[in-house]
């Protein structure tokens, strides 16, 4: 029986141990995450969702602080289109972030970022430009483009000096996806280094829609390989979502998948950017407690623990402060279901929104706890401790164990 721990992931000159922690935006995925797995051989990804937010948090910029004295008058206005990210501070903390995740990497795997379409930012193009630019400019290894087709995104940086030397790589959930991406980036002549399948059980938005549970992820895998092979493109393909044991990796890898990208396992490693107590909440999920809903504003399906904080939360929205999802023309469907509720509950103190939520500031304060289907599993991955709470792995335990498990097995953390 092979492990993972037998194949090698080949992306230029690199040659890696073939496991990519996905990237989980907001901070969950954090530099240590990342460089745990650089320094183990693998794939590591940081994130660049909400970065000015998580700049400040992490290297004292006031970013958010500023914003909101910036456009303070506009809080009260339906219309935040006046609303919008200065794209100095923007570069700057892209920058810091990627920086500073670089200047600490070691070992010989690689550090990527992710990058997410679908934060619009109230000026999608520029925006993602600046984004993508500084992350190069900064030194990051590679970029996985994520949450959207990316139909042009490789024109946005193909000026850039490291267009050609940075790994690029997308994520797609069809291969109908991957054909629209090949052909409209075409003309930058340029492919991408790495296609990231992603299936139905992940976390975060899923590039489904309410018939997700419809589509399995080895069928999409197996007509995007055949898709490859029959355009002669030699493209590693990684495969993601419900990848839970070194097993289930290892079957992927012999069935022809270049790697596989996990994060679910280790959304609960001391690494992870989620606080602890989140941590114990995903240990003790049932399957029950997992959903995939609409309430995220990006119009995606989003899976979540249903004990979410943030879910049906009438917070006042945010976008003077954060503003990430708004679109070009600055809307949030978030704003309309909130002025909906206000105005059908005049003089409530506080109102209650169900079918949206205030994604911004959720994710900044960990209140929507996203999650993969196969978070019910995780309490058998570590011991209980004596007073009840599960003991939280590190990074490189959950990392060693999909390399070297075999047979479905699950090594449980020792105590120290
Ligand atoms: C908590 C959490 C947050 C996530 N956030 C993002 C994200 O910001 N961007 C993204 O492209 N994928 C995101 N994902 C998806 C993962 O990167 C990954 O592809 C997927 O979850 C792999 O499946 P698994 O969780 O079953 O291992 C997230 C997943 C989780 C569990």
């Amino acid at each position: 029986m092979k492990r993972v721990d037998d194949f090698r992931l080949r992306l230029g000159k690199h040659e890696l141990v073939p496991i990519m922690i996905g990237g989980m935006g907001v901070d969950i995925s954090t530099a240590d995450l990342a460089l745990e797995a650089a320094r183990l051989g693998g794939v590591g990804h940081i994130s660049d969702a909400m970065i000015n937010t998580v700049a400040d948090r992490r290297y004292d910029t006031k970013h958010v602080k500023e914003k909101l004295a910036f456009y303070k008058y506009n809080v009260n206005n339906e219309d935040k289109s006046p609303v919008k990210f200065d794209l100095g501070r923007l570069e700057e903390a892209t920058r810091l972030h990627v920086e500073a995740t670089m200047a600490r990497k070691t070992g010989s795997g690689l550090v990527f970022i992710n990058c997410m379409e679908k934060l619009t930012m109230n000026a999608p193009k520029e925006t993602l430009k600046v984004r993508l630019t500084a992350a190069l400019d900064a030194g990051i290894e590679g970029i996985t483009l994520a949450a959207g087709l990316h139909l042009g995104s490789f024109a946005l940086i193909e000026d850039h000096p490291r267009f050609r030397d940075a790994k690029l790589g997308i994520i797609v959930s069809s291969v109908r996806a991957l054909q629209l991406f090949l052909k409209k980036n075409q003309r930058t002549n340029r492919l991408p280094d790495f296609i990231v399948v992603e299936g139905p059980l992940a976390g975060g938005h899923l590039g489904f829609g309410m018939d997700w549970a419809q589509y399995d992820l080895a069928a999409i895998v197996a007509e995007v390989l055949t898709y490859l092979r029959a355009e002669q493109l030699d493209i590693p393909v990684i495969p993601a979502g419900g990848i839970f044991t070194g097993t289930d990796a290892a079957q992927f890898l012999d069935a022809g998948a270049g790697a596989v990208q996990v994060a679910t396992r280790f959304t609960v490693a001391a690494e992870c950017g989620l606080p602890d107590k989140v941590k114990q909440e995903y240990f003790k999920a049932t399957e029950d407690d997992i959903e995939v809903n609409q309430i995220s504003p990006t119009g995606y399906p989003m899976r979540m623990l249903k004990g979410s904080p943030g879910i049906g939360d009438g917070i006042r929205p945010n976008c003077e402060a954060y503003g990430y999802l708004l679109d070009a023309s600055g809307k949030c469907s978030y704003i309309a279901s909130y002025n909906r509720e206000v105005a059908a509950h005049p003089g409530a103190r506080k109102v209650k929104v169900m079918d949206k939520t205030c994604l911004c500031t959720h994710m900044r304060n960990f209140d929507i706890w996203t999650c993969g289907q196969l978070t019910w599993r995780l309490k058998d991955t570590t011991v209980r401790q004596a007073d009840g709470s599960y003991h939280i792995p590190s990074a490189a335990h959950i990392f060693q164990d999909y390399q070297f498990s075999t047979e479905q097995q699950i090594a449980l953390p020792a105590l120290l």
